[in-house]
């Protein structure tokens, strides 16, 4: 990101996380209801573990902000670990209780998960040092972050919603959904579907994993409206606002694959059924589908931005996996640490909050300004050039 830079910081079962947002500009207002409603949004789902219970994540403001309004300086955020109250002894930053601390370590490394790489890297004997930052509890931080973003597109009528393409097989071969499918999508469902009908099928296939001691992935679709043409840019490789929300979705645990439109399905068939025709209606551009979700170039066009994140299974499964003890070096499952099942609708929530991070950087580096009234200003003038280019934009 260039103009907004977003820094986290916090363990798992630490005091808390903190966000570090920089470069928002002053006066803008804060929706405090957005802020809690897209915390309480990122714990909500079918298949997740009891911690969500035990925590109701509320993010404080600890700066960048007075009197319900940004000053331009770095917004700062703190979300406590409710569960802090029973790891204090675990996890206390000036002391921990060796008996408890080797109750919890963890030496069998789970496969799929960061505890083998991160202990060889760090030198980390308990692995339970690398879990703790590696945990997508991380992802609180994202999103309270991440819904200030959200309050800075909506002034320019930007706005982004996800919701569960498939889940393991069950409609696997949906293709991406349009804005208003996600319109549709029932925020207190137990899986947020896009296909409401697919959800009883998904609940049993959630509730068998979770029998059998498994675990689910699956995909979700993110996708912003009302997105200007002319954000990111061609002309250098790190400026193409496709590469840019793919390293941002990819940043999401678990996820390890990223789709801009339909790029996967096109990517199989013929060239005159990939892309979509440029058309004059009504006096307007405009193009009859869009196949390549609003990007061409690493450029907006003004098509809804469509990205769907792919995500892997959760690695830590109640019947273990093939690993090794750290201590033995003999073959040992890996070890069982209260997990998700699935988390795939809060990953949507995440993911709407990475994409808002990015487009709010890309907005603000083409429009630019120190205050929300620079940042109208200069809002105004772009569109103004955009209604005098040939056709009117
Ligand atoms: C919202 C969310 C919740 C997650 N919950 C768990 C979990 O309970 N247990 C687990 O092993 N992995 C969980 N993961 C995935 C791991 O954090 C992730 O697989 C791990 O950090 C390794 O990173 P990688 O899979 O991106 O390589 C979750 C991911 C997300 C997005």
């Amino acid at each position: 990101m260039r103009r907004l830079q977003l820094t986290t910081g916090g363990e798992s079962h630490g005091p808390g996380l903190t966000a570090l947002l920089t470069g928002l500009p002053a006066g803008l207002r804060v929706d405090l209801e957005l802020l809690a409603h897209d915390l309480a949004r990122r714990q909500h789902g079918y298949g997740r573990g009891r911690r969500m219970q035990i925590e109701k994540d509320t993010a404080e403001i600890r700066g960048g902000v007075r009197g319900g309004e940004t000053l331009g300086s770095p917004v700062t955020l703190w979300i406590a670990n409710r569960d802090y109250a029973n790891w204090e002894k675990v996890m206390g930053p000036e002391e921990v209780d060796p008996r408890l601390a080797e109750l919890r370590r963890l030496k069998s490394p789970r496969p799929g998960h960061t505890d083998l790489a991160g202990g060889i890297k760090y030198d980390r004997r308990d692995l339970r040092d690398v879990l703790e930052r590696a945990s997508a509890r991380e992802t609180t931080a994202r999103v309270a972050a991440g819904a200030f973003a959200r309050m800075l597109l909506r002034e320019f009528g930007v706005e982004i919603r996800s919701g569960v393409r498939f889940l393991g097989p069950v409609g696997a071969d949906a293709p991406p959904p349009t804005w208003e499918d996600l319109l549709k999508v029932d925020e207190t469902s137990p899986l947020r579907a896009i296909d409401r009908a697919l959800e009883p099928e998904m609940v049993r296939l959630v509730d068998q994993a979770k029998e059998e001691g498994d675990t689910l992935g699956g995909a979700v679709t993110v996708i912003a409206h009302n997105v200007p043409p002319g954000l990111g840019s061609h002309v250098q490789w790190d400026e193409k606002l496709d590469g840019r929300l793919a390293q941002a979705i990819l940043s999401i645990h678990a996820v390890k694959g990223v789709e801009i439109g339909s790029g996967i399905a096109a990517s199989r068939g013929f060239g005159s059924v990939a892309h979509d025709a440029i058309e004059r209606t009504e006096g307007r551009w405009t193009r009859p589908t869009n196949r390549a979700g609003g990007l061409e170039g690493g450029v907006t066009n003004g098509e809804d931005v469509v990205i769907t994140a792919y995500k892997k299974p959760i690695a830590t499964l109640r019947k273990g996996l093939p690993s090794v003890d750290l201590d033995t070096l003999e073959p040992h499952a890996s070890q069982y640490e209260r997990s998700d099942v699935t988390a795939l609708p809060a990953a949507g929530v995440i993911a709407e909050a990475m994409v808002a991070l990015v487009l709010a950087d890309a907005l603000l580096e083409k429009v630019g300004g120190d205050s929300m009234a620079e940042v109208k200003a200069h809002w105004e003038a772009t569109m103004a050039l955009q209604k005098a280019w040939p056709g009117g934009v």
